[in-house]
């Protein structure tokens, strides 16, 4: 596995590498839910790369970029056991070379709303790396969790209305045997807290269950919330684009609470009978 931290060394590496290629798209941290993505890079693609890159320009001014955990060390070597064929690590400067970039990927309407609503900007920020990253590893694949699912949506419009020639493929969410969702911030919770951050993942079971019986699935998965510490943001049933709640069939619902200082998102696919 080659790692390289400037774009000449990975135009220099993407051009060696043969056959069909996948990208998979991080923030480093990594835990189960990135190998699941490198697991299903590496089923699809003869040769896979990973980027790893704390993305200043998705993070409000009062979030989490200074403390978000860079595990650089144990992320190499979860990517080498993966089978990743390149790792591209850039710092900022690499990045965004002028500074702060003046012309920005505009999400549209629905990167400003749930996430979007809650955190200006962000959708911004995350397709204009994501874009970014397209252009400089012209991958055939590129992978996303189910877990940001209204990312996956948001970059795979990207990508249909921008033209932009690669294939988007999500990636179901991988839990803890408990139910909770993996993510990067997980780590960021006390005991108390973590046992408060199941009310997400116990809220979705409840909405599914009310809708599959043909009942207010968003009613019944915000009582979830009810004498919670985790403190709700939204709670939405939508289609399976993050449209419009459907009377019938597929659905998606979507949530995102604040424990302590920590916010968390979590979604799950639903039937409304
Ligand atoms: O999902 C993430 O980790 C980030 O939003 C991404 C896609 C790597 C862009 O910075």
């Amino acid at each position: 596995m080659d790692l390289v931290h400037t774009r000449a060394e990975l135009a220099a590496g993407r051009a060696a590498l043969d056959g069909t290629v996948a990208v998979v798209m991080t923030m480093g941290a990594l835990h189960q839910g990135h190998k699941a993505l490198l697991r299903a890079a590496r089923a699809r693609a003869d040769r896979v790369i990973a980027t790893i890159f704390v993305n200043p320009l998705q993070f409000g001014p009062n979030e989490d970029f200074d403390r978000y955990p860079r595990t650089l060390d144990t992320d190499l070597a979860i990517c080498a056991a993966a089978g990743v064929d390149l790792v591209f690590a850039p710092d900022r400067t690499e990045m965004y070379p002028a500074g702060e970039p003046l012309v920005r990927v505009n999400p549209g309407p629905l990167g400003e709303r749930f996430e979007g609503a809650s955190r200006p900007g962000f959708f911004h920020g995350v397709l204009t790396v994501v874009l970014k990253l397209l252009q400089l590893t012209r991958p055939d694949f590129t992978f996303f969790g189910e877990k940001d699912y209204q990312q996956l949506t948001l970059v795979k419009r990207m990508v249909r209305d921008l033209d932009v020639p690669v294939e988007v493929i999500g990636v179901p969410t991988v839990r803890e045997v408990d139910g909770l969702a993996l993510s990067s911030r997980n780590r960021y919770l006390s005991d108390a807290e973590r046992d408060a951050a199941l009310t997400l993942s116990k809220a979705l079971r409840a909405g599914a269950d009310a809708a599959r019986r043909g009942e207010d699935a968003e009613k019944a998965a915000r009582a979830v919330f009810d004498g919670s510490t985790a403190e709700l943001d939204y709670l939405v049933l939508t289609d399976p684009d993050l449209g419009p709640a459907p009377a019938h069939g597929p659905g998606r619902l979507l949530v995102a609470a604040r424990v302590g200082a920590t916010r968390l998102i979590d979604n799950a696919a639903v039937e409304v009978a």
